[in-house]
């Protein structure tokens, strides 16, 4: 930990040091078996008398905080205290009620297990590390040393326009792509240009949470519009909404492909409102069925439409990569306002993803990971079906990372997860994706993380989770 001396605290030296390596110790940022830097070179750094030191950490072993250890050094024992709450420092900072709203999704992102169905992740075996630690290398030696262009350098925006085009149809030249670090990150920079404290935007109902309360962390009022077998429903639209966020290719969670003439309905109601669509394209790389239906953004002939993508499947939701495709004439507000919040992408993992793009290595990878994902996905579908239960209802698939299940037998959030964790199991509540009126029990079953060889046995997990 750092540590600093005030000469005008009247507490003294030795009680500021005191004070400062206690407090670290009793929130945890030192933990039991840590080792205090040696006396001799915090007196150094400090440039205090060494017996000032020594009388701290005196104090600190006399109260049993840390110890001598006999090879010499002083080290944190174990107590009840890391963790705790720093009584001595007033809480006086609270958020403001809007912020303390927002919800996450999903409490720990982090949380492993055996048999894992949570959606959202990808196959670690499947990332192609050695093509993406040479390009990384390559970007590390030609490192920059000055500030970039908030939209993204010219040449990863260059390769994701290329991108875009040839993978789903988006024409898009360099100047209208924005890199962002996710779908999230960029729909919350498209909010922050397009949306004022209170307008309203609609969102699909069930849809992707995340969204909802990015939109709602601005100040805007979400309303959750409901989704048929054909697509988002147009005609329950608000028709104040200035923003209709949309999954076409591939509802989040339930899978609906928006028909085309829903598209249609769609546009020609945002003209009608002069309302902005972002279409959110996460994950329709990995098809498994029917040929895709053209976006949004391409039957588009009025510029309302902001297409988004991420890297999040096509790669790894690790490598925080996404970006938007936007009108050439929102770009300089937009550059303006990415500035004002992050500056703009990190550049060494733009020139490492520009170079994986361009060599070919991205389009590599996904033939590759289509077939293992397509595998998955029909053995997944295949042990569901098998089950022959009347009260699971396996929703059609056709895109993706991972398949919806309705079940009114899926307990409530907190004892599924009680129950996930006693089977080592993980996999995601169909529930947590309604957030604007009653849920429809069910599971949303991604097959991402698991080896193909689990699959079989964690559908027998996914049984003794309902029963
Ligand atoms: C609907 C939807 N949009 C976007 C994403 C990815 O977001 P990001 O690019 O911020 O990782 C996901 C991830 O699961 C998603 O479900």
């Amino acid at each position: 930990v750092e540590l600093f001396l005030d000469p005008r605290d009247g507490r003294g030296m030795t009680v500021q040091l005191y004070d400062q390596i206690r407090n670290a110790i009793t929130n945890g940022r030192l933990a039991p078996g840590d080792r205090l830097a040696p006396t001799r070179t915090v007196a150094r750094e400090l440039g205090v008398s060494r017996s000032t030191v020594t009388s701290a950490y005196s104090r600190l072993t006399a109260e049993g905080f840390v110890e001598g250890r006999s090879g010499g050094g002083t080290v944190v024992v174990p107590g009840p205290t890391p963790g705790a709450p720093r009584s001595e420092v007033r809480l006086s900072l609270v958020p403001t009620e809007r912020a303390a709203r927002i919800r996450r999704y999903g409490e720990d992102p982090e949380a492993q297990a055996t048999f894992d169905l949570s959606p959202g992740r990808t196959d670690p075996r499947l990332f192609p590390t050695a093509a993406w630690r040479r390009c990384t290398v390559r970007a590390l030696s030609a490192a920059p040393a000055q500030y970039g262009d908030p939209a993204g350098s010219a040449a990863l925006r260059l390769s994701v326009a290329r991108w875009v085009t040839r993978s789903r149809g988006v024409t898009a030249g360099p100047d209208e792509v924005l890199v962002t670090s996710g779908a999230g990150h960029a729909i919350d920079v498209l909010a922050r240009v397009l949306l004022r404290p209170g307008d309203v935007a609609a969102v699909e109902e069930p849809g992707y949470p995340p969204v909802t309360e990015l939109l709602r962390s601005h100040g805007v009022t979400v309303v959750g519009v409901p989704v048929d077998d054909q697509g988002i429903v147009v005609d329950a639209i608000p028709s104040d909404a200035r923003l209709v966020y949309v999954t076409p290719s591939h509802q989040y969670p339930l899978g609906t492909v928006m028909s085309r003439d829903r598209r249609l309905q769609l546009l020609a109601w945002a003209g009608r409102h002069e309302s902005a669509i972002v279409e959110d394209d996460y994950d329709s790389e990995f098809r498994y069925t029917a040929r895709p239906l053209e976006p949004l953004h391409r039957l588009d002939r009025d510029g309302r439409v902001i297409y988004v993508g991420t890297f999040s499947k096509t790669l790894s939701p690790a490598v925080r990569t996404g970006f938007a495709v936007v009108c050439a004439a929102l770009m300089p507000t937009v550059r303006a306002v990415r500035q004002a919040v992050d500056w703009g992408p990190p550049a060494v993992a733009s020139a490492a993803m520009a170079a994986f793009i361009d060599e070919g290595h991205l389009a590599a990878h996904l033939r590759r990971a289509r077939k293992a994902y397509r595998a998955r996905h029909d053995l997944l579908r295949r042990s569901l079906r098998r089950l022959d239960r009347s009260d699971l209802t396996l929703l059609p698939s056709q895109a993706g990372l991972h398949v919806t299940v309705l079940s009114p037998a899926t307990p409530p959030d907190r004892e599924l997860a009680r129950r996930m964790s006693r089977l080592d199991l993980l996999v995601g509540s169909l529930g947590l994706t309604y957030q604007f009126g009653p849920a429809t029990p069910g599971l949303v079953v991604g097959f991402g993380g698991i080896r193909t060889e689990r699959v079989p046995a964690a559908v027998a997990r996914l049984v003794a989770l309902l029963d």
